[in-house]
């Protein structure tokens, strides 16, 4: 029922509203005013849809009278493989912590692309960097050397622990735990690896099979074998898991899909020290965590961990998709043994170098360990009823509440405010690392009324 009830209002703003939102809003930001060439319109629909019908990216130019025109929201139901639980909202454009809906409603953005955007969407330096390197060239065999490639590895290597020293660059999160997976066959020569309960590490073979929850494994089965977990936080029996084919020891340092559970810093250390005595490699994936979320630029510094393989990716370059393997001189990385087409491609370098300098010349790390902490002692003073802990570290926030969290999550919602769950009952807020004190406090007033039952 709400589904129909939302259509029916895109329609009829398709109308006069969407034009107008679309002509007057979108433009600073994003899409340009005027069409291209008379080709793309604003918004993304072409002018002359395709085979007559429906125009790419939006509605049909004019349906007949008594045609229904088609929204984006049904062109998506009809031609996506979907695999999300969708959310009946269609978002055309962002700035900063802002997104906006096709009729131009604002929304506060505490989900920045499950811990994408830190960096706060259409930064201006990124865009930039974009923009010039698209001019100049967007691919680069990796058989090549490449300018845009160097000086973002370079930067990355001085960001990341001390001990890394080398990395391969890929397009996502889940590619970079692949990597991590077979760098440590490789390097080892041992095959078994040791995970901990709830963790997550992504969908593709090998990440999936490092990942706890039944329902995301179980369906796919059977899965890459060899992989054991070990409940959170216990040294003792992580350790008692370790054998001589124990090849690496995976985990998130917070974890995210989990449950926004932070590590105790000795179990940690304890995992590094066991990995050193007996050859095993020392796998971190703070692809979630990483370049600023949670305080620091990785966790791994707040930790004192010299990783000997750190997986990155989501926040990598604000937007454009993106991941690394980052290296010690212990990983034995096979020349001609693994690859990838798109990795490092020079787009995606430019942008996470535009990335990691503005992460560093606004000292973002430290802005999200001030506002995590303003937001926690805000929330915590008082604590609304619904809420029964709050936890993370830094702009990496879960609120564990009594009861299930969708419905408070749909009441934020409508309230212009938008955060994601983990779990059944924990709310994750994920701001932009540069979320204003004044947006912070309107998101905080609104999770206060939505979760005072
Ligand atoms: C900790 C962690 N590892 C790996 C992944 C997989 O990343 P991607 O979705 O880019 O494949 C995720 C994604 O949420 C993650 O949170």
């Amino acid at each position: 029922m709400v589904a129909v009830n939302i259509c029916l209002r895109v329609d009829f703003f398709q109308g006069e509203a969407l034009k107008k939102s679309l002509r007057e809003e979108i433009a600073p930001d994003g899409v340009s005013k005027k069409p291209l060439r008379g080709e793309i319109a604003p918004g993304g629909a072409l002018k002359k849809p395709l085979k007559g019908e429906i125009a790419p990216g939006g509605a049909s130019k004019k349906p007949l009278r008594g045609e229904k025109m088609q929204s984006f929201m049904e062109l998506e139901e009809q031609f996506l493989v979907n695999v999300y639980p969708k959310r009946k909202l269609t978002f055309v454009r962002a700035k900063g912590a802002t997104i906006w809906d096709e009729v131009g409603k604002a929304y506060i953005d505490c989900i920045s692309g499950h811990g994408v955007t830190n960096l706060g969407h259409g930064n201006l330096k990124v865009t930039q960097a974009i923009t010039e390197q698209a001019q100049r060239m967007i691919n680069c065999s990796n058989v090549f050397y490449n300018d845009s490639r160097a000086k973002l590895l370079e930067k990355l290597i001085k960001i990341t622990p001390e001990n890394l020293t080398r990395a391969f660059l890929c397009n996502s999160g889940a590619e970079a735990v692949e990597g991590a997976l077979k760098f440590s066959r490789f390097t080892t020569k041992k095959h078994e690896f040791i995970c901990a309960a709830g963790a997550f590490h992504g969908r593709t073979y090998g990440a999936l099979s490092a990942t706890f929850k039944k329902e995301y494994r179980e369906p796919f089965a059977p899965l890459v074998p060899g992989f054991q977990f070990a409940p959170f936080n216990d040294f003792e029996k992580l350790e008692a898991l370790a054998t001589g084919q124990t090849a690496g020891i995976m985990l998130e340092l917070i974890q995210g899909e989990g449950g926004i559970h932070v590590c105790d810093k000795e179990y940690l250390q304890k995992i590094q020290k066991l990995c050193r005595e007996r050859n095993i490699l020392f796998i971190v994936d703070e692809i979630q965590t990483g370049f600023g979320r949670a305080g620091t630029m990785f966790v791994s510094e707040q930790f004192g961990l010299e990783p000997d393989i750190l997986c990155l990716a989501k926040a990598i370059a604000n937007g454009i998709p993106m991941g690394a393997v980052v290296c010690s001189d212990k990983v034995e990385v096979p020349v001609g043994k693994h690859g990838t087409t798109s990795g490092g491609n020079p787009l995606a370098c430019a942008a996470a170098s535009a990335t990691i300098d503005s992460l560093l010349d606004d000292d973002l790390p430290k802005q999200a360990a001030e506002k995590g902490a303003y937001f926690v002692e805000k929330l915590s003073h008082d604590m609304p009823t619904g809420i029964r802990e709050i936890r993370g570290l830094g702009l990496m926030l879960g609120l564990e509440l009594y009861a299930n969290n969708m419905p408070a999550i749909l009441s934020c919602q409508k309230k212009g405010l938008l955060v994601f769950p983990a779990g059944s009952n924990i709310i994750r807020v994920f701001p932009p690392l540069t979320i204003s004190y004044t947006e912070l406090d309107k998101a905080l007033a609104v999770l206060r009324e939505v979760l005072s039952v």
